[in-house]
């Protein structure tokens, strides 16, 4: 197992990767962020709705790490959609950050039909299109979606310039999105795992604990290996020390197939919203 994924551009991006959402902003996520550089993560995933770009700026730059060993991801929110507001947005993010460059930056969420009829698409593009001008100009290393289905993907690589290098979506056990994930590997997308522990839901699960304990290792660990023996990335996050640290020594064990099929067998609805029909 890899601890860097090769995206569909060359870049090489770390494996797993920290999440931020539900962080709160001020000391709890400098301190937090301090916490998963120190113990080796050396990819940041936030967003500019999660309100905390500033403090993770920091914990950041407090760190110490080198730019260049850092890998940071945020995303344009749906408020911001269109060409001249992503690039505005884009900005706000990168000050807020205290950053000169992004790794890689998402849409959010695709705009969908119910909210805007038959001008979804054509704002996705837009969208899209603001993305592919700020990774020419070299101030994002890579472009990508969240929560984009087959069909808003599709839209988007009939006209873009540049294919989406990653799809993040909502991915755990018993819920894995098999239309989504097979669409972006058959296009050499790379998908990554938001909530990958169902936000804590799938901790109790006694398939999940029974495996834990062949190995020794805690329930979440067996969740982030699983996800990466499917050639997801997870982004998991956490506040506390312990955990930042215990869910990133996962190169030290595997699940076997046998293991690998349980887990494919468990049933569990979604966390977050249907891209489909949210209205936000
Ligand atoms: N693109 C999107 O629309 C989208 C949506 C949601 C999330 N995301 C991204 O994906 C990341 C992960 O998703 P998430 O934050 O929703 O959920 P998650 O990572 O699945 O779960 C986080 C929860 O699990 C707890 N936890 C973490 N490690 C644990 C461990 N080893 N043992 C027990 N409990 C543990 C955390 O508690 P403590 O923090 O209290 O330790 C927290 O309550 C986000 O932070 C964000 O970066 C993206």
């Amino acid at each position: 197992m890899q601890k860097e994924i090769l995206l569909n551009n060359g870049v090489k991006i770390p494996t797993p990767g920290f999440g931020t959402f539900l962080t709160p902003d001020g000391a709890t996520c400098v301190e937090a962020v301090k916490s998963a550089i120190a113990a080796g993560y050396t990819h940041i995933d936030t967003a500019a709705i999660y309100k905390n770009e500033k403090s993770v700026g920091e914990g950041i730059k407090e760190s110490g790490i080198r730019r260049d060993g850092l890998f940071v991801t945020s995303k344009v929110w749906n408020t911001e959609r269109g060409y001249d507001k992503t690039l505005k947005a884009f900005d706000k993010t990168l000050n807020d950050l205290g950053l000169d460059y992004l790794d890689l930056y998402l849409i959010h969420w695709p705009a969908n039909n119910l909210q805007y009829g038959l001008g979804a698409d054509s704002l996705n593009m837009e969208t899209w299109k603001a993305m592919e001008r700020l990774h020419e100009e070299g101030l994002i290393r890579s472009i990508g979606l969240s929560n984009f289905m087959q069909h808003h993907m599709e839209t988007i690589m009939r006209r873009a310039n540049i294919c989406p290098m990653v799809d993040q979506i909502e991915y755990h056990p018993g819920f894995t999105q098999k239309e989504s994930v097979e669409f972006c590997q058959k296009n050499n997308i790379l998908v990554e795992a938001w909530s990958p522990l169902g936000r804590g839901n799938v901790l109790d699960n006694p398939i999940l604990k029974s495996i834990a304990a062949n190995h020794g290792k805690s329930v979440a660990q067996v969740v982030i290996r699983w996800v990466m023996q499917t050639g997801v990335l997870p982004l998991v996050k956490s506040v506390t020390p312990s955990r930042i640290k215990e869910n990133i020594e996962v190169f030290d064990f595997e699940l076997s197939q046998q293991e690998m099929l349980e887990i494919a067998s468990m049933k569990s609805d979604r966390i977050g919203a249907d891209p489909d029909t949210c209205d936000f």
